[in-house]
């Protein structure tokens, strides 16, 4: 009984993350993370699940860093790593030690990545694994007097050699080193590869795996999604930031709002993190996008077959009154959407009677699994912002059955059929012996 009811609760999942699997065939993702993964031996267990994204049909670029192992590295030299604001300064000794870091990890990331013993979850892998100069670098030069030295900044992704090889079906793998044009090399940030590499790629995903959860605000709760402006505002004023945010988040932000359409900043030390946050809607870290997720609008016509399968439910239950299709094309323009992405997940009504100053709220509607999250508060707002806009409108009223309190509670106080508008009054279905409710604006 247990192990079938552990069955059928791994077929509800597996269903559930159908829409992603089709949503990913053929995209390209850049997932990045520093040399404590591999360090910390957890790049194993991650290789399980980049396995199975690419079985699923992902463009695959990973990004590695080399931090600790350049530490280590410079520790046994004896050598004494230097920084300046935060970046390294790296002279002709800490070059090497880079370059031998980065020789080091690619080859236990290639290791790891061919392992395909039977009966493991890397079994009938057949990952190959591309490498190449994918990566032009310039120096970062002498800032404020500092010589950067060897330290450099990406300049050009080849993009046609990275993406030879996905359509290949290879994984690329980039290091945080690059090339110039006069045959030197230099040291990158794995951030500043990671993101360049998403945005010259056109990428529809750039992850980071992280040292905590994600972004917390100051109470340390983890914020699932933000837009690039409020992923900024957080940067800017954020005093508590991990270090691991403060480095990742900014290329986040930054390929966000060039053109990538999703990044995530996710826990690398949960173990299928990458495949919580890949295949469950909630996700498990933060999500950077360029616009919020949720928008407030005015509908349109596009907007009429959403706003039914939003009510539909509604009205059998009688919670609110049945509009055919027909009425609700004629009144599109009355109606308040919000959406996420393509989704009409809450939509209000405004009907104004400019004559009485009054203007009726109607059809208030948010999508089960998205209520309690203040969304029918953004609805009101936004609608009271309308009814302002309409003229001189200084009295809003609702006529409801159930759920006169959420009303109550905003500010709308009881009143009587005869506080109507005549023409509304008229209507007024006596069966139905609505309440109604007044605010005053
Ligand atoms: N699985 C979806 C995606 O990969 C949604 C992820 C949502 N994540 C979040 N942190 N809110 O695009």
């Amino acid at each position: 009984m247990q192990n079938s009811d552990h069955l059928a609760e791994f077929v509800d999942w597996f269903r559930a993350s159908a829409p992603y699997i089709h949503a990913f065939r053929g995209k390209t993702f850049v997932v990045a993370f520093g040399g404590e993964v591999v360090q910390d031996g957890s790049f194993y267990s991650l290789t399980h699940d980049l396995n199975l994204l690419v079985s699923l049909g992902v463009r695959l670029v990973l990004v590695h860093g080399t931090r600790p192992q350049i530490e280590a590295e410079m520790a046994e030299k004896g050598l004494t790593p230097e920084y300046h604001d935060g970046i390294r300064i790296t002279d002709g000794d800490a070059l090497e030690c880079a370059k031998q870091s980065v020789g080091q990890v690619r080859v236990e990331i290639e290791a790891a990545l061919s392992m395909g013993l039977p009966n493991s979850p890397m079994a009938g892998a057949d990952i190959r694994v591309a490498s190449g100069n994918y990566v032009t670098a310039q120096p970062m030069g002498v800032r404020n007097g500092i010589d950067f030295n060897y330290t450099g900044k990406v300049r050009k992704i080849n993009t046609m050699m990275i993406n030879g090889s996905l359509d290949d079906g290879e994984i690329v793998l980039l290091s945080p080193l690059g090339y110039s044009p006069t045959g030197e090399v230099f040291n990158l940030t794995l951030e500043n590869v990671a993101t360049e590499a998403a945005v010259a790629l056109r990428a529809d995903k750039l992850v980071f795996l992280t040292g905590s959860v994600g972004v917390v605000n100051r109470h340390g709760e983890l914020l699932s999604e933000l837009s690039a402006q409020k992923a900024q505002k957080i940067l800017d004023v954020a005093t508590d930031l991990t270090e691991d945010i403060r480095l990742y988040l900014p290329g986040a932000i930054r390929a966000a709002r060039n053109g990538v359409p999703r990044a995530h900043l996710i826990n690398r030390r949960v173990d299928g993190g990458l495949i919580m946050e890949l295949f469950t809607r909630e996700g498990i870290g933060t999500m950077v996008t360029a616009e919020p997720l949720e928008q407030i609008r005015q509908a349109t016509i596009d907007d009429v077959g959403g706003i039914l399968a939003l009510i539909e439910p509604l009205e059998e239950e009688g919670v609110l009154v049945k509009r055919s299709r027909e009425l609700l094309e004629m009144e599109i323009n009355q109606f308040t959407v919000l959406k996420r992405y393509d989704m009409v997940i809450g939509c209000v009504a405004l009907y104004p009677y400019l004559e009485n100053n009054m203007a009726e709220l109607a059809c208030l509607a948010v999508e089960p699994e998205f209520r309690d999250r203040g969304l029918g508060d953004k609805l009101l707002q936004e609608l009271e912002r309308r009814a302002r806009n309409l003229g001189d409108i200084r009295r809003l009223f609702v006529l409801t059955t159930r759920t006169a309190h959420w009303f109550i509670e905003r500010g709308f106080k009881p009143a009587s059929v005869d506080d109507l508008p005549l023409e509304k009054q008229r209507f007024y279905n006596y069966q139905r012996r609505s309440k109604v409710f007044i605010k005053t604006l």
